[in-house]
C-alpha cells in the first residue's frame, strides 16, 4: 500500500536543509501541496528544494518564516487561508543546537536556543490550529502536527543541556496539547519524532563542536564522526529521507488513531 497525500496541505519548517527538506520532498512525491518555509537566509536553498519538487510534477512554494517571529506565522497563516483555506499538516521540524560546557553557557544562550526550540514550536501549533481545524471536520483521520523533538529529549548527552532542555519539552508539550485538542473534539493530532545521530548540517556542527572540547575521547572532528556511527546499535547514522518516511506516515490518515505519542527514528539508541 503506498501512502497518499492527495489534496492534503502540508507546511514544513527549516526546510532548506538537512530533514525538512527531505520531509518537504517526500510529502510532495506523496501528493500533498507542500509551503516550504525556512529564514530569509536560506532563500536560495529553499527554491532548490521547491524546483526539484516541481520539476518531479508536485507542488510546492516557498515562504520566509522565521519560527521565532510571531508576525511571520501570522502573515504566513493568513497567506494559507487565502490561497489553501486550511492547513491538514504541520511539520514543525526547524531547531537550532548548542554544543557547550554548561559552566561557559550564558542566559542568552538559554534564550535564544528556547527562542527557536521552545518558543517557535509553540508559536507554529498557536497559529495553525484555527486552520488544521477548519480542514480536521471533514476528515475523519483527522489534521496531524508532527514535532521534532530528539533522542537528547528523552536521554541525557554531556555537553548538549540546553539543548535536551529544549528537546524534552518539546516532548512534554505535545503529549499535552495532543490530549487538549482530542478533549476538545479539534480532531488534530499531535505527536513528537525523535531522531537520533542523523547525516544533516546539525550533525557536522556538533562533530565539530565536541571534538573542539575533545568529548568522546578525541580533539579529531572525522574521529567524531566514526564515534557517532560506533556508539549506534545499528553502526550508521540515519538519513534525512528515514526521518521523511516516519513523517510521512504521522502525516498520514494511516496514523489515525496515533496521537500524544513519541515516535522515535533512532537506530536504537536510546534503548541502550
Ligand atoms: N540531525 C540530527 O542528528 C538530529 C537529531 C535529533 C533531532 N534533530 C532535530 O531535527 C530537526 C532538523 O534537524 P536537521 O539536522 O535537519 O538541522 P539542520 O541544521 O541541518 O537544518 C535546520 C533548518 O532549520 C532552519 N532554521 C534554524 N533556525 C530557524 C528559525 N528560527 N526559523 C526557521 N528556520 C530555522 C535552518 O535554516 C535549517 O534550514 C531539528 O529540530 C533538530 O533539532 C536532528
Amino acid at each position: 500500500m503506498s501512502i497518499d497525500l492527495s489534496g492534503k496541505v502540508a507546511l514544513v519548517t527549516g526546510a532548506a536543509n538537512g530533514i525538512g527538506a527531505s520531509v518537504a520532498k517526500t510529502l510532495a512525491a506523496a501528493g500533498a501541496a507542500v509551503i516550504v518555509t525556512d529564514l530569509e537566509g536560506q532563500s536560495a536553498l529553499a527554491f532548490d528544494v521547491v524546483a526539484e519538487i516541481t520539476a518531479s510534477g508536485g507542488r510546492a512554494e516557498f515562504k520566509i518564516l522565521d519560527i521565532s517571529n510571531e508576525q511571520n506565522w501570522i502573515s504566513v497563516m493568513e497567506y494559507i487561508k487565502g490561497c489553501h483555506e486550511g492547513l491538514d499538516v504541520l511539520v514543525n521540524n526547524a531547531g537550532v543546537v548548542l554544543v557547550k560546557p554548561i559552566a561557559e553557557t550564558t542566559l542568552e544562550e538559554l534564550r535564544w536556543i528556547s527562542q527557536v526550540n521552545i518558543e517557535g514550536v509553540f508559536l507554529g501549533v498557536k497559529h495553525a490550529v484555527p486552520l488544521m481545524r477548519a480542514r480536521a471536520k471533514s476528515n475523519p483521520a483527522g489534521a496531524s502536527i508532527i514535532n521534532f523533538s530528539s533522542a537528547m529529549g528523552i536521554k541525557g548527552y554531556p555537553f548538549g543541556s540546553l539543548y535536551s532542555m529544549t528537546k524534552g519539552a518539546i516532548r512534554a508539550f505535545s503529549k499535552s496539547v495532543a490530549l487538549e485538542f482530542a478533549q476538545l473534539n479539534y480532531n488534530i493530532r499531535v505527536n513528537s519524532v525523535h531522531p537520533g545521530l542523523v547525516d544533516t548540517p546539525m550533525v557536522e556542527h556538533e562533530a565539530e563542536k565536541l571534538s573542539a572540547l575533545g568529548a568522546m575521547g578525541t580533539s579529531n572532528a572525522q574521529e567524531m564522526r566514526q564515534a557517532f556511527k560506533d556508539m549506534n546499535p545499528l553502526g550508521r547514522l540515519g538519513t534525512p529521507q528515514e526521518l521523511a518516511n516516519a513523517v510521512l506516515f504521522l502525516a498520514s490518515d494511516l496514523s489515525s488513531f496515533i496521537t500524544a505519542s513519541e515516535m522515535i527514528v533512532d537506530g536504537g539508541e536510546t534503548a541502550q
